[in-house]
């Protein structure tokens, strides 16, 4: 049975302000925020289903969470509290590295993507907790955490990040959006502004059953290994903003879209269905230095694109947002009369009084410099099967999370990281607390010699990574080139980027100490492979 399109309007989720302006200066505002299970309606024709998800209060809970409201330079702190219940309404499995608390109840941390913060407010998966914190895991220290919001404006989202769980408390429900502004910086942008022309996509694909309860699978791929854990989740049924196809009534003028991919593990290749183009101001969490247009945008999970649509350009009344990226990307299927379609834009007729502008230039970012890099490493990611070609598990570098950290940068550094895919897939790779793009993709050429060599010997100076490294090379797309916390990373090559461990607005360390424990993470974010074990120890040292 498939559910009619276009039927639901779009909803906003609820504002929650993390300052409030009193004799015309920004005071914080401490928030707590749980995580509750709740009953959730996706669409007209579905029951209601049950979800986990953030709210200030369970009433207010939703899906996604609060649209948490920050100020650049005015800090946060939030205590995440888990109201969850005895069990999980998802299928997880024991058999990965995994929270596995001894008294019930679901384990739950919270990240907040994006975010420059200390390492104790950073959400380790080591740091998960059960309701009313009856246990927790090694790296627990606070209930407390905080935001400094010390860097520039821009979009992050919060979502769980517990051990071996992630995959499942997200697809349950556990995501929401955090913006950072700063009104002095982007009031002259003259970008469409207000709850109604600025708005947040947060577009996933998801599986219902019939009796509207979510669909995971619960056999794994290879059950004699991991009985549940499966490569990847696709679901059919692709939501925006908790309503599943929705459409928003709009009018013919520019628009501003925040839009995040919070799928597990669906890419969506992004287009208008009368052509009209997006034009990008940013993504992930830093502006464009210009805007750039581009007929579409591909959007790996995870990362976000902030983009303009002027509908007083189209000559239609009715535009809709579509998908053609296969799954999964880039081998897999196109996707089909379900998965191509997001979401549609009913424009008004008339053209309305439209003062909001395109600036021609926005921030004033240094530009991505391999010379400035003071260390170089290779990361490499893996893919392990059985000889059916199943695949079991993933990893970076051959190594477990758990293993001894190798990736200890200085704060206040530039490093270049050669990150080798000997994969099939493309991996959204992510660094926290970083910011990082790509200067350079290389296609590797005798990849099955360089992957035996890889294998056996798990080193690319070894296995004469230069000479292998010396394919045809793809330009990054003009709207990618930004400072960003995603980089896909397609597969058989070799990808280029430049990381700061500073801050890039103002070319500064960060002013806190983020050294010690229990340290950051660096991972896949295909949240399936992250779980599974595709994350690896991010330590900044001195
Ligand atoms: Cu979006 Cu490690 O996180
Ligand atoms: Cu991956």
């Amino acid at each position: 049975r498939s559910l009619k399109k276009y039927v639901d309007p779009l909803p906003a989720m609820p504002k929650t302000y993390g300052y409030a302006v009193e004799d015309g200066r920004p005071k914080p505002i401490a928030l707590t925020v749980g995580m509750y299970e709740k009953k959730w309606k996706f669409h007209r024709d579905l029951p209601v289903t049950t979800v986990f998800v953030y709210g200030t209060s369970r009433r207010a809970a939703s899906y996604p969470g609060p649209a948490i409201e920050a100020l650049q330079g005015v800090p946060l702190n939030v205590t995440w509290e888990n109201h969850l219940p005895e069990r999980h309404i998802l299928p997880w499995d024991p058999t990965i590295p995994a929270a596995i608390p001894k008294h019930g109840g679901v384990p739950a941390v919270v990240h907040l993507h994006g975010g420059v913060n200390g390492p104790r407010s950073d959400g380790s998966a080591f740091a998960w907790f059960t309701s009313g914190f009856r246990e927790a895991g090694p790296a627990w220290s606070e209930a407390t955490y905080h935001y400094p919001n010390v860097q520039h404006p821009g979009n992050l989202w919060y979502h769980d990040h517990a051990l071996g769980l992630t995959r499942a408390n997200i697809l349950a429900g556990l995501v929401g959006t955090y913006t950072i502004r700063n009104l002095p910086v982007e009031t002259p942008f003259g970008l469409p502004s207000g709850r109604h022309f600025d708005r947040h996509l947060v577009i996933s694909d998801r599986s219902f059953y019939e009796d509207g309860s979510l669909y995971m699978n619960y056999t794994g791929n290879v059950p004699s290994v991991h009985p549940e854990w499966q490569p990847e989740y696709f679901g059919e049924v692709i939501v925006v903003n908790g309503k599943a196809w929705p459409y928003l009534a709009v009018l013919r003028r520019k628009y501003r879209f925040r839009i995040l991919n919070s799928s597990n593990a669906r890419y969506f290749n992004l287009s208008l269905s009368d052509g009209l183009p997006f034009t990008v101001i940013g993504s992930d969490v830093t502006y464009h230095n210009k805007p750039v247009t581009a007929p579409s945008i591909l959007i790996a999970p995870a990362e976000i694109y902030d983009v303009v649509i002027d509908f007083a350009k189209s000559e239609t009344s009715a535009v809709r947002l579509t998908n053609s990226a296969p799954y999964p990307f880039p081998g897999g299927d196109p996707p089909n009369m379900h998965s191509s379609k997001i979401m549609k834009f009913v424009i008004s007729p008339k053209k309305t009084a439209d003062d909001s502008r395109i600036p021609a230039k926005l921030v004033d970012y240094p530009v991505a410099n391999v010379k400035d890099a003071i260390k170089k490493r290779y990361i490499v990611l893996y893919e392990y099967q059985m000889a059916s070609g199943e695949p079991t598990h993933l990893y970076i570098n051959g190594k477990r999370l758990e293993d001894p950290a190798t990736e200890t940068p200085r704060p206040g550094s530039t490093e270049v990281w050669q990150v080798i895919n000997l994969t099939e897939d493309n991996h959204p790779l992510h660094l926290h607390l970083a910011t990082f793009q790509a200067a350079r993709v290389r296609g590797l050429v005798a990849l099955e010699a360089f992957k035996a060599c890889m294998r056996e010997k798990n080193d690319a100076v070894k296995c004469d990574v230069k000479k292998h490294a010396t394919g045809p090379v793809t330009a990054v797309p003009e709207h990618e080139r930004t400072w960003k916390n995603i980089v896909k990373i397609a597969p058989g090559s070799m990808t280029t980027i430049v990381v700061q461990f500073k801050l890039i607005d103002r070319d500064e360390p960060y002013p806190f100490d983020a050294t010690g424990e229990p340290g950051y993470v660096y991972h896949c974010h295909i949240l399936d492979h992250e779980d599974n074990v595709m994350i690896r120890p991010l330590i900044l040292k001195y």
